[in-house]
């Protein structure tokens, strides 16, 4: 009897010698240089590189905020044009960009009320988003009242109220606290492993790379191209903190860091 083939693995991602210049000052900046991945449905995969190597920059043009320089990106096969949307893609900005003016429900909210659906429905889901970030009974508050972990919250729930399934984050968990992070990523795990989304995922955080991530795909000092692209097998679910003290994590570190030590070093003297 002839074996089930295995199902197709479906690419969400594919980005094809992509270059990126910017010139400011009349200097010329090649930010991103030739650089090739691909990404597969329902993968995690982290984006990192030292600062200024071209991270945002990737996600900027996937995202199709700006135009490449050069080289192609496909999203599920459809080539991604400048300035136009791309369907079932949410983004997670590297700053805070909550709306001071509207409370944590009407932040959350914001995409359902744009795209029209009705007041019901969007109460419900957003009740349930507020729920599932731990934010019960912050509802009415306004982001100014909310600590750097909870405005980190509240714009993760904006963007994934859409449903999006496919989903750009830029540092999200930057300019928080070790431990104020450690929450997040428990809070960004049981949230994905429940809804499985293709992430494209930026940090210069080794640590948060192997604690979220299928895949790292490790960048080169300015100009970004691909310089390794590994394989993290942790199983899931994930305890994001019990991880951390494995020897499988240890090892990982290691062998990740020297090849990342070489590239933040590269940074310095360039
Ligand atoms: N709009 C722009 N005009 C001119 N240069 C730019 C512009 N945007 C980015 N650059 C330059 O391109 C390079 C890459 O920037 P990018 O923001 O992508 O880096 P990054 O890897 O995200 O860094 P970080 O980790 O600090 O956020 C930098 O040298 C930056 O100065
Ligand atoms: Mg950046």
């Amino acid at each position: 009897m002839p074996s089930t083939p295995p199902e197709a693995v479906r690419c969400r991602i594919e980005i094809d010698r992509l270059r990126k210049n910017f010139s400011a000052d009349g200097r010329e900046v090649v930010a991103v240089d030739d650089a090739s991945f691909r990404i597969n449905d329902g993968e995690f995969v982290a984006l990192l590189g030292p600062s200024g190597c071209g991270k945002s920059t990737i996600l900027n043009m996937v995202a199709t905020l700006i135009a490449p320089s050069g080289g192609a990106i496909k999203v599920d096969g459809a080539p991604a044009v400048f300035g136009k949307p791309v369907r079932h893609v949410g983004y997670v900005f590297q700053k805070d960009t909550l709306f001071p003016w509207r409370t944590v429900e009407d932040n959350v909210g914001y995409a359902l009320e744009i795209a029209g659906v009705p007041a019901g429905e969007r109460r419900s889901r957003v009740a349930e988003a507020i729920r599932q970030a731990g934010l019960d009974g912050f509802a009415h508050f306004y982001p100014a009242s909310l600590s750097g972990g909870m405005r980190q919250r509240v714009s993760l729930m904006r963007t994934l109220i859409s449903r999006p399934e496919i989903l750009l984050m830029d540092e999200p968990f930057g300019a928080l606290d070790t431990h104020t992070k450690l929450d997040m990523h428990s809070v960004l795990l049981s949230l994905w492993e429940r809804q499985r989304q293709t992430v494209l995922f930026v940090t210069h955080d080794l640590g948060e790379a192997l604690t979220l991530a299928d895949r790292i795909i490790l960048l080169s000092a300015r100009p970004g191209r691909v310089k390794q692209d590994f394989r993290i097998d942790f199983p899931r679910p994930r305890d994001a903190v019990a991880l951390r003290e494995t020897r499988r994590y240890a090892e990982l570190f290691s062998h990740v860091w020297h090849s990342l030590g070489e590239e933040f070093a590269k940074g310095h003297s360039a």
